[in-house]
């Protein structure tokens, strides 16, 4: 007992110096997220389905070594969560429903940070500290590249089985030298929220294929709804906050403008380009006339807390607000679609991929046991529940887009199936294991851009030489 509490003590005093050094206490001061009401359909009662949770031991000569728990003694794994928040909440409900099932493993989950940028930072500092703190870990789809060497290889846990009806380019994703260190469990792309009860109004015959007609748009609207006394109405949110989620709003932005993903497949800076300077000067001048000055402190809660209030006619945000604007407590509920965000020209549309995997430390003292568990977690059935949980997860899982339940609960899942699967990837493997600096170099100099520190010239000129710095890499043109 007392062993236990020392180690959870010892990893909340790596968050709580992670959070410190990321600066993560300013951007994580969202406005109280709205509270979601428990699910029915988020808590399954079944016992976990005996094939998502293999109970054959690894074949010998492959298992590493491993603390085996005297017989009769419960092995405790620490998996460290989402941040607060919907999502959080499913979590609690799984950890319970498999502790009850499997009184010999237990999982003690903790709250995560918010930012992913804030995650990785503490993800790096447990494994510099080779700690056994954390067992089980959510891992971001750019994160393979960068956290392999730490991570267990789920192929000497029965991983390759599990992950066989997976959306290949995923498991190839989680696939680092041949190791299989992350198992597929959702994924995102970034999509358009729009008011189709404003559209109406306001007499648009559908949501803006380019950025022009979407500042037209939002102005349009958010001039109507303030003159009809809404003070607090903006035409568009997203997320402006330096962190990982600027980084994908302004990929998309770039991208879908002709400028190229930063660094590209074949390792060559491509930054530095009029399309993509101009792109963040379009983005600079949305703040403070159709989006919150505010929103360069925006992350995606904080966006989605404006949009669910009804006070906004578009958001930039992942596949989770979907379910949760269809909520009780949501402003917006049978008002609202989602569909491809806008780019410079109609079609040139882009959603960045995101998307989440689960991992387990090399570092842990029962790799099965955790194995095992993430095993569940990203199980076809688990999945399911996810999906029709309030957060409306994307199943990585091909077999679930023709599942009967998803199809009528989920009906934009399997509809907007082709922006998920056409989503543009950010340089993560091309500059792996390097890519969170690249990461940093990109948001910071385009959110200094959003605050009117710099020119969208002068930032991708600086990107290009910070990240020639840092990589070596040729430069180029997208
Ligand atoms: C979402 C995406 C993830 C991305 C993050 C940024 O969680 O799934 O890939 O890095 O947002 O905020």
């Amino acid at each position: 007992m007392k062993r236990r509490y020392l180690a959870v003590m010892g990893l909340l005093v790596i968050m709580a110096m992670v959070l410190a050094a990321c600066g993560g206490g300013a951007a994580t001061e969202a406005p109280a997220a709205p509270a979601e009401p428990a699910a029915q359909e988020a808590a399954p009662t079944e016992a976990p389905a005996a094939e998502a949770a293999p109970t054959e031991a690894p074949a010998a000569e492959e298992a590493p070594a491993e603390a085996a728990a005297p017989s009769g003694d419960v092995v405790t794994l620490t998996w460290v969560g989402p941040g607060p928040g919907g999502e959080f909440e499913f979590r609690k409900q799984q950890a319970a429903e498999w502790n009850a099932a499997n009184p010999d493993i237990q999982i003690n989950l903790i709250e995560g940070p918010v930012s992913a940028t804030d995650r990785i930072g503490l993800y790096l500092q447990a494994f510099q500290a080779q700690s056994t703190d954390i067992d089980i870990m959510q891992i971001d789809v750019i994160w393979p590249g960068d956290l392999a060497d730490n991570l267990i290889d789920f192929n000497e846990y029965g991983g390759a089985e599990a992950v066989a009806g997976d959306f290949p380019a995923i498991v190839q994703n989680n696939t680092v030298d041949g190791r299989l260190v992350g198992l597929p469990w959702f994924t995102d792309g970034g999509l358009l929220y729009y008011r189709t009860d404003l559209l109406e109004k306001y007499g648009f015959a559908g949501p803006p294929a380019t950025w022009t007609e979407l500042e037209e748009m939002s102005q349009t609207i958010q001039d109507g709804e303030r003159a009809e006394g809404n003070q607090d109405f903006w035409g568009y949110v997203w997320q402006g906050a330096p962190y990982e989620g600027l980084t994908c709003d302004a990929l998309e932005w770039v991208y879908s403008s002709g400028g190229g993903t930063i660094v590209s497949p074949e390792k060559v800076i491509t930054i530095n380009n009029d399309a993509a300077s101009a792109a963040l000067d379009r983005a600079y001048s949305w703040i403070g006339k159709i989006s919150p000055p505010g929103v360069t402190g925006f992350m995606e809660e904080d966006s989605r807390a404006v949009w669910h209030a009804g006070n906004a006619a578009f958001m930039r945000n992942w596949p989770y607000a979907y379910g949760l604007s269809q909520n009780d407590d949501s402003a917006v509920v049978g008002k609202f679609d989602a569909t491809a965000l806008p780019g410079a020209e109609a079609g040139q549309s882009a959603a960045t991929l995101g998307g989440w995997q689960v991992g387990v430390s090399k570092y842990s003292k029962y790799p099965e046991a955790a194995a095992k568990v993430a095993l569940w977690l990203a199980s076809e059935e688990q999945q399911k529940a996810q999906a029709l949980s309030p957060n409306s997860l994307i199943p990585t899982k091909m077999a679930l887009y023709e599942d009967p339940d998803i199809a009528a609960q989920r009906e934009f899942m399997p509809k907007l199936l082709p922006v998920f699967t056409s989503a543009v990837a950010r340089p993560s493997t091309a500059t792996a294991p390097q890519y969170n600096e690249v990461s940093n170099i990109f948001f910071s100099n385009v959110y200094d851009v959003l605050t009117g520190k710099q020119s969208g010239a002068d930032a991708v000129a600086n990107i290009e030489i910070d990240l020639e710095d840092l990589t070596g890499f040729e430069v180029g043109a997208p």
